[in-house]
């Protein structure tokens, strides 16, 4: 059986756990291996992306593989050829596809027609492997996720999905405060809620922060969404991780930003550049997790 990383729900518990112990050791040991040898992955972007691209194709050359990167710009996706007919042709060149998409049923259906791996590299729905990495950054100053309150604070989008499927594996607390008409999926959000996650919802930034070991944001309107820039930027306001939500926050409270951040909108300058900020390890960490998902899938 092929392993798809579609979501961080395709991971047990254990495995997730496993992932995020996995690639802080490997972090640890500047991990090199040849276990892609003679192997070839292709990475499909059909939205931009500078630290997901680039950590995906050193850690498969870290890993001794060979990546082909793809766009529709530049290949038969763009002029409609279907998708399931590129899985199955892919799947005859290559060991793999890391995939940056739109709908999450189109990773579905290359996953479902391909016969190698598909791994998700942030569609509309889901952004697992930053999650994941994003965990990893948590882990590796309070290694116990049990005692932590984690807030997501701003859109319900794709990384508050992803959040909140995290939440079905790691015992924190998440905190999410969104303008109304944000809300993440109610789907997700109950499915995680029946699995046993504990999450609280709110539309209070402040609320959510409160007593917050961590504080997550991404920006206001997400790649596909840049005609609602300005009227999202209106539905913001408040939103912004600013010094007034640090304050409300746990003293030691950490931030945490997926990037790319556009300051001055959900994020201040102070922040991204201040003492509480962790977001350059943060990015750092994707590197060294999209090696443990590599080896998850390939081990
Ligand atoms: N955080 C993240 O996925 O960044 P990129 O869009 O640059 O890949
Ligand atoms: N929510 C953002 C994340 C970018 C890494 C987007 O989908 O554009």
């Amino acid at each position: 059986m092929k392993k798809d990383f579609l979501s961080i729900r395709d991971l047990t518990r254990e495995e997730a756990h496993e992932l995020v112990e996995r690639a802080h050791w490997m972090k640890a040991e500047d991990f090199r291996s040849n276990l892609l040898e003679g192997k070839t992955v292709i990475l499909i972007f059909e939205k931009a992306s500078t630290r997901t691209k680039v950590s995906f194709e050193v850690s498969i050359n870290h890993l001794g593989g060979h990546h082909v990167f793809m766009t529709p710009a530049e290949s038969q996706l763009g002029r409609s050829e279907p998708l399931r007919d590129t899985a199955r042709v892919l799947s005859r060149y290559a060991q793999g596809m890391v995939v940056r998409t739109f709908g999450q049923d189109k990773l579905v259906e290359l996953a479902r027609h391909g016969s190698v791996p598909v791994i998700n590299a942030l569609s509309d729905d889901f952004h697992p492997c930053q999650v994941m990495s994003d965990l990893l950054t948590i882990f590796e100053r309070t290694p116990e996720f049990e005692a932590l309150n984690i807030a997501w604070v701003g859109d319900g989008n794709n990384m508050s999905h992803s959040w909140i499927n995290a939440a079905v594996h790691f015992p924190f607390r998440l905190n999410i405060a969104v303008p109304r008409g944000f809300e993440p999926r109610a789907d997700i959000l109950q499915e995680a809620k029946d699995l046993g996650a504990n999450i609280n919802f709110t539309h209070d930034p402040l609320e959510a922060v409160r007593e917050a070991h961590y504080i997550n944001t991404d920006v206001w309107a997400s790649m596909g969404q840049e005609e609602e820039k300005k009227s999202r930027a209106d539905a913001f306001a408040g939103f912004r991780v600013d010094d007034r939500i640090l304050e409300a926050a746990h003293p030691e409270a950490r931030v945490l930003h997926c990037l790319p951040a556009h300051r001055g909108e959900e994020i201040t300058d102070a922040v991204m550049e201040g003492e509480r900020s962790i977001v350059w390890d943060q990015a750092e960490n994707r590197l060294h997790m999209q090696k443990a998902i590599l080896e998850w899938i390939y081990g």
